[in-house]
C-alpha cells in the first residue's frame, strides 16, 4: 500500500505517495519527473543513478525511497542551470570528459560529493572516488583530468 513520503529534492520540499518497495531512483524518475539520474543496472553496479543524499553520493537504485524520508536529495538537475554550469559540469565539457553521456550525471554527482569532502585530491584519490561509476566510452583519462581541473578551480575560488 502506498505511504506518504516527504523528500527535500534540490531545495524543494516534495510530498508523494509511494509503495514501500520503491527505490529512491524510481521515486526521482517516476514520481518527481527528474530523469537525470539514470537506471543502468538497477542493482548497484554501474553508478549511473548516483545522487547526493544529505551531501553523500549514494547509488539511488539501492536506497529504499522511504529510508530517505526527510533527507536532503541533490540530483544533477539541482547542481546548476544550463546558463551557469557547476565547476564540475563545466570541467567535464571543457576537458572532453564525456561521450554518449549516459554515465555522466552519476559521475558528476560522485565527483561533486567527493570534492566537497576532499577539495585537494590526488589523481589516485579521484580514481578511487569514481571507482563505482562505470563508463563504457571515455577510458576515464579525461574524466579524471576534468575532476582534477574542477578541484583546482574550486580551490582557487575560495
Ligand atoms: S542503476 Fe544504480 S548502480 Fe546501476
Ligand atoms: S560517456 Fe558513454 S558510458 Fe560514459
Amino acid at each position: 500500500m502506498k505511504q506518504p513520503l516527504q523528500l527535500q529534492i534540490n531545495g524543494e520540499s516534495r510530498q508523494m505517495l509511494v509503495e514501500p518497495f520503491y527505490s529512491l531512483l524510481d521515486c526521482l524518475r517516476d514520481e518527481a519527473q527528474l530523469t537525470g539520474a539514470k537506471k543502468g543496472c538497477d542493482e548497484g553496479d554501474c553508478g549511473a543513478c548516483t545522487v547526493l543524499m544529505d551531501g553523500q553520493p549514494v547509488t539511488s537504485c539501492l536506497v529504499l525511497a522511504h529510508s530517505a524520508h526527510h533527507a536532503d536529495i541533490t540530483t544533477i538537475e539541482g547542481l546548476a542551470s544550463v546558463a551557469a554550469l557547476s565547476p564540475v559540469q563545466r570541467a567535464f565539457v571543457e576537458h572532453g570528459g564525456l561521450q554518449c553521456g549516459f554515465c555522466i550525471p552519476g559521475l558528476i554527482m560522485s565527483a561533486t560529493g567527493f570534492l566537497q569532502s576532499n577539495p585537494n585530491p590526488t589523481e589516485e584519490d579521484v580514481r578511487f572516488a569514481i571507482g563505482g561509476n562505470l563508463c563504457r566510452c571515455t577510458g576515464y583519462a579525461r574524466v579524471v583530468e576534468a575532476i582534477m581541473a574542477a578541484a583546482a578551480e574550486m580551490r582557487a575560488a575560495q
